[in-house]
């Protein structure tokens, strides 16, 4: 089992980043260890230069991301934590790929046509060929699990189509005429309950960093009694909770309030109504907001504890970084060697 993934550095982490993908990366820590395989996290660095950024904001929540995803439970003992920009092999594999991914399949990508809008003329390269590089990401460590939400599944699925094309262009065969595969295929390991944390404001929109509004969304390093704010706040309708997951169908706040609380808690939609149901939002905000205070407290506490030794979380990345060269080093190679490039 190897686990790879990533997480862009830019503004501040938030509830959805934790439930769809951060927990997932501390859950599948401990299975790689107990298994003999890898972890890999990074800071999404590299990704985050594809959007207008201010360079000294980038520079300092790169640091932040290292102190709360290690406050989140990562271990750099266990897991390779780094930025990408420490471990150039990450932009070599993109370019490599450039001549295997299809313009066609990066202009299907939902993100770009978001991010992009109707002013495509304007958006940089790297917005466009983002993917690229984050199929480079995984493909380097021949991942098998890629914990990500649900909005990076398509993505993941382009990293395969890319490994695939790879593959069957340039594998080289082995002397018994086999084909052996440069990259392997990465599954995405996407959460069931969680998977699309909506914003707080608009329950059609997903929780976001880039988000104007910081009411939106829980982050992460917020204080117990923002967090609880935040959630009071958050936009509801009138009706009490129904006892059934069906009737949230058409209440898509109701909806993401109580898929909070399921995630936090542990417990399936159906049994958190069972206990809520036929109850107002003045009965459940308050028992979410406890919750959240109860999961996101102490994970608030260890990264004020963490934020400001600036060695520490350099030693991390650089230790880390140092780690990823190396065990990036043979697929790189292979990959150079696949496409015919002379080196050395
Ligand atoms: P990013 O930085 O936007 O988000 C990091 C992780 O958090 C998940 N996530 C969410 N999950 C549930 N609800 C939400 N509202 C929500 N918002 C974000 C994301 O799915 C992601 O798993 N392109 C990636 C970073 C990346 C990457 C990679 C990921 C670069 N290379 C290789 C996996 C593998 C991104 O921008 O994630």
């Amino acid at each position: 089992m190897i686990v790879v993934s990533g997480i862009q550095p830019t503004g501040k982490p938030h509830l959805g980043n934790y439930l769809g993908a951060i927990r997932n990366y501390v859950k599948l820590q401990d299975e790689a260890v107990a298994q003999g395989g890898r972890c890999l996290i990074f800071l999404a660095d590299l990704h985050a230069i594809s959007m207008p950024h201010d360079p000294a904001q980038l520079n300092a929540s790169t640091l932040e991301m290292v102190a709360t995803l290690v406050a989140c439970g990562l271990d750099p003992a266990r897991t390779v934590l780094f930025n990408q920009a420490q471990v150039p092999a990450h932009a070599e594999l993109q370019w490599l790929l450039m001549g295997t991914a299809r313009m066609g399949w990066l202009s299907r990508m939902t993100q770009w046509k978001d991010k992009a809008g109707k002013n495509r003329e304007g958006q940089s390269v790297a917005l466009f060929g983002y993917p690229v590089l984050q199929a480079a990401d995984v493909l380097l460590y021949q991942a098998t699990h890629v914990p990500v939400g649900d909005d990076q599944k398509q993505h993941l699925e382009l990293a395969r189509d890319i490994a695939q094309k790879f593959n069957n262009d340039f594998a080289p065969k082995s002397a018994n005429g086999e084909e052996a595969p440069v990259f392997t295929l990465p599954e995405p390991y996407i959460p069931e309950e969680a998977a699309r944390i909506m914003s707080l404001r608009d329950g059609t929109r997903k929780m976001s960093k880039s988000e104007p509004s910081d009411m939106s969304r829980v982050n992460l390093t917020d204080s117990a009694d923002d967090m609880a704010s935040k959630v009071k706040k958050a936009k509801t309708d009138p009706e009490p909770l129904p006892s059934e997951a069906a009737g949230l169908a058409d209440r898509a706040e109701a909806r993401n309030l109580v898929g909070i609380y399921a995630a936090l808690s542990g417990q399936a939609v159906d049994a958190v109504l069972r206990e809520h149901g036929g109850k107002g939002f003045g009965h459940f905000k308050p028992a979410l907001a406890d919750l959240l205070v109860a999961t996101l407290g102490p994970i608030r506490d260890r990264f004020v504890e963490l934020k400001d030794d600036h060695e520490a979380l350099h030693a991390i990345l650089a230790n880390g970084a140092a780690e990823a060269r190396a065990l990036s080093r043979p697929t790189l190679d292979a990959a150079y060697s696949a496409l015919g490039l002379v080196r050395g």
